[in-house]
């Protein structure tokens, strides 16, 4: 793999598909033993989950449902880590064990949003699996109960993740060039 550029930026390979392959799969199995006996909903987090969430589900060796929702960050000068929910689980979740899957978890702000306005609801429990964790830029207390793999604290692109728009089509994770971290 070579370096790419996306917006001007330059971003160097970094998580080939088949690393993220192994981290999914050993994820898949833990989740599927917890849940034997159990018809679990699977909630992906749209747009950046759309990669990591077909791929654990072809690992995923027991009955489920999926289900989505889509979260936005506020856009501003400043990053105010306010989160708004553009479309909510389109299902009944009463009484289901839900499991919330992301992305990427960075600060926390958009999980702790997800999780509180999920945990609302009446369902029988309620867990976060997500592909990537910056365990650096992590600022919230909510426990994350499944993690594919810690990274530290620099901007990566590709595999359903974007760079303003662009990149999720990557089939594996780049990382951004020199110290900036957009
Ligand atoms: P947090 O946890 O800070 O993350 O609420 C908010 C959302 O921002 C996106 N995000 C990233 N997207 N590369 C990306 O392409 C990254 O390194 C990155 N970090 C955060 C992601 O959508 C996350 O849900
Ligand atoms: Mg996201």
């Amino acid at each position: 793999m070579d370096e790419i550029k996306i917006h001007g930026d330059t971003f160097i390979p970094y998580i080939t598909f088949e690393e993220l392959e192994h981290g999914i799969k050993m994820m898949a199995n833990t989740i599927h033993q917890e849940y034997k006996g159990e018809i679990p909903i699977f909630v992906g987090v749209l747009n950046g989950v759309v990669m990591f969430m077909s791929d654990f589900l072809k690992q995923y060796k027991g009955d489920c449902e999926i289900s989505f929702l889509q979260m936005k960050s506020y856009e501003g000068k400043e990053s105010t880590g306010k989160v708004r929910q553009l479309m909510d689980i389109p299902m009944d979740i009463t009484n289901r064990h839900v499991v919330i899957m992301e992305d990427i978890v960075d600060t926390g702000n958009t999980l702790e949003a997800l999780y509180n306005a999920i945990s609302k609801k009446p369902v029988k429990s309620l867990k976060v699996a997500t592909l990537l964790y910056k365990p650096d830029a992590y600022k919230k207390d909510l426990n994350i109960d499944y993690i594919a793999m810690s990274i530290p604290d620099k901007f990566v692109v590709g595999y359903g993740l974007d760079y303003d728009g662009l990149g999720r089509n990557l089939p594996d994770i780049y990382q951004i060039k020199g110290d900036s971290d957009l």
